[in-house]
């Protein structure tokens, strides 16, 4: 059985033995390690320009920083209060993904579910936050969800203009970017709610998109709609590095988490994400290791 089998399998018996509603996220992993951080090449030398004519500098200049109300529930990062439940274990999730980057390309991330509301826009906003609280980390978190946008109320950012303007070709890429309050954030909403996500998704300017963005950032995290309902995530997975599965404690049923990750090359799952998990009063969430992973280290 694969690594994500027994992921999901695990994340099955800790549903049977979960005692109650979450509250806040963890992952319980290992200490954070800076040094495996920071052995990962920054890709900062990259950053100066694009070939395309957009710099960092450029957009700095041309994306002035906008006004955000994050969720304070949720957004664990824009307080500056390290010690928030849930904060260490997405700094441990963040490590995963530097230690999985020494041996694979690995720079877009998506992040998708099974399912609606089972945390994809909280673990990728996130994510995103702590990846860019290290020290000169360039990190663009984009809400791919267009049918049913979501992650614009978790950052209280606008929702519009966004991707779905971009790939309608009704602005340029800085129109559609936002700069928030956290230094080196950079936030795409989804833009206004889009019926014909596929159809835009497929239209060749995602991949353009990606291609004029990705010498700008270290880490672009992707939020998508979920796998099941939708076919969306396939079209945007195409276009990434890996994918992360968050599959929500006590709400997931096991079969839909399955059938989620088989619409995924083994290649590109990076692991599974689980969210909301009960211990003792303190809700947590995990981060196990996909196969794709562990067979490449
Ligand atoms: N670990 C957590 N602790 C507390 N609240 C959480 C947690 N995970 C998710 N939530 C809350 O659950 C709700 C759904 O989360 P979220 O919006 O991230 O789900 P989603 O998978 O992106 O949903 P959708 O499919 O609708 O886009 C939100 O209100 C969010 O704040
Ligand atoms: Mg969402």
């Amino acid at each position: 059985m694969s690594r994500i089998h027994d992921a999901l399998k695990r994340a099955e018996q800790e549903r049977s033995t979960s005692t109650g509603t979450h509250v806040e996220p963890s992952f319980d992993q290992p200490e954070f390690q800076p040094d495996r951080v920071t052995a990962v090449p920054p890709g900062a030398g990259m950053m100066s320009n694009t070939g395309g004519g957009l710099s960092y500098e450029s957009l700095l200049a041309r994306c002035p920083q906008t006004e955000w109300a994050p969720d304070a529930r949720t957004m664990l990062f824009f307080d500056n209060n390290d010690s928030r439940v849930g904060a260490e274990e997405f700094r441990t999730l963040r490590s995963r993904l530097y230690q999985i980057r020494e041996k694979i390309q690995l720079k877009n991330v998506m992040v998708t579910s099974a399912l609606p509301k089972e945390g994809k826009s909280f673990v990728a906003a996130n994510l995103a936050q702590v990846m860019v609280r290290q020290h000169g980390r360039r990190v663009l978190v984009i809400d791919g969800d267009l049918r049913n946008p979501g992650m614009h109320r978790h950052l209280g950012a606008a929702q519009t203009p966004g991707l779905a303007e971009y790939l309608l070709g009704e602005c340029d890429e800085i129109a559609a970017l936002q700069r928030g309050p956290m230094e080196n954030l950079f936030f795409m909403p989804a833009g206004r709610a889009a019926g014909s996500a596929p159809e835009l998704l497929s239209n060749g300017r995602l991949k353009i998109l990606l291609q004029r963005l990705e010498p700008l950032f270290d880490w672009i995290i992707i939020d998508t709609s979920p796998v099941i309902p939708v076919s969306d995530s396939t079209l945007v997975a195409s276009l990434c590095d890996g994918i992360l599965m968050v599959v929500r404690s006590n709400v997931t049923p096991s079969d839909m988490a399955r059938r989620a990750r088989e619409e995924f090359p083994d290649k590109l799952l990076l692991g599974v994400v689980l969210n909301g998990t009960q211990s003792g009063a303190v809700a947590r969430s995990k981060y196990y290791y996909g196969e794709a992973v562990s067979s490449k280290v």
